[in-house]
């Protein structure tokens, strides 16, 4: 199968959806494509114009029970607009996520995306939870 380019962009604060990038990153290297992670702070432009599909994450902000969203979002909106890219959106939560992926699938499309995939991953099992994810993403973005 053709290896694609693939950016791995995260906001993080405690830690858990960095580990959930570089568990991506790792997965979707073990597939045999180019990858890179990046802090939502530190994003290569024309490493990111090259690639293919690029996963963006953030974590999930909320009361538990109701008022879920993406968590630093106007962070999230400070990278490049994403035109025409293909995207999957991943967060990282507690308990319950409720429907925060799908709010920050939104907040992609805004930004240009083309969002094919969006999950929040739970963080006492992204060892499981994060690769699973990237491979099914991936096997998205190659159909
Ligand atoms: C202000 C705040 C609100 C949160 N709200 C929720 C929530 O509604 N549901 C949930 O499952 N986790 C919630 N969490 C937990 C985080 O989403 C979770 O710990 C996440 O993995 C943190 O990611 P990070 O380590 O990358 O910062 C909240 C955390 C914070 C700090």
């Amino acid at each position: 199968m053709c290896p694609v380019n693939v950016v791995v962009i995260h906001q993080s604060r405690t830690g858990n959806t960095q580990r959930a990038a570089e568990l991506i990153g790792g997965a979707v290297e073990a597939e045999g494509n180019t990858v890179a992670v990046r802090p939502v702070t530190n994003i290569d432009f024309k490493e990111l114009a090259d690639a293919d599909l690029v996963f963006v994450g953030t974590w999930v902000d909320g009361l538990i029970l109701f008022g879920h969203r993406p968590g630093d979002a106007g962070k999230v909106r400070s990278i490049p607009k994403l035109w025409d890219k293909s995207v999957v959106a991943f967060m990282t939560h507690a308990v319950n996520p409720g429907n925060a992926a799908a709010k920050l699938a939104g907040v992609l499309e805004g930004h240009g995306a083309d969002v094919i995939a969006a999950r929040s991953l739970n963080r006492r099992r992204l060892d499981v939870e994060a690769p699973t994810f990237a491979v099914e993403a991936l096997a998205t973005a190659r159909a």
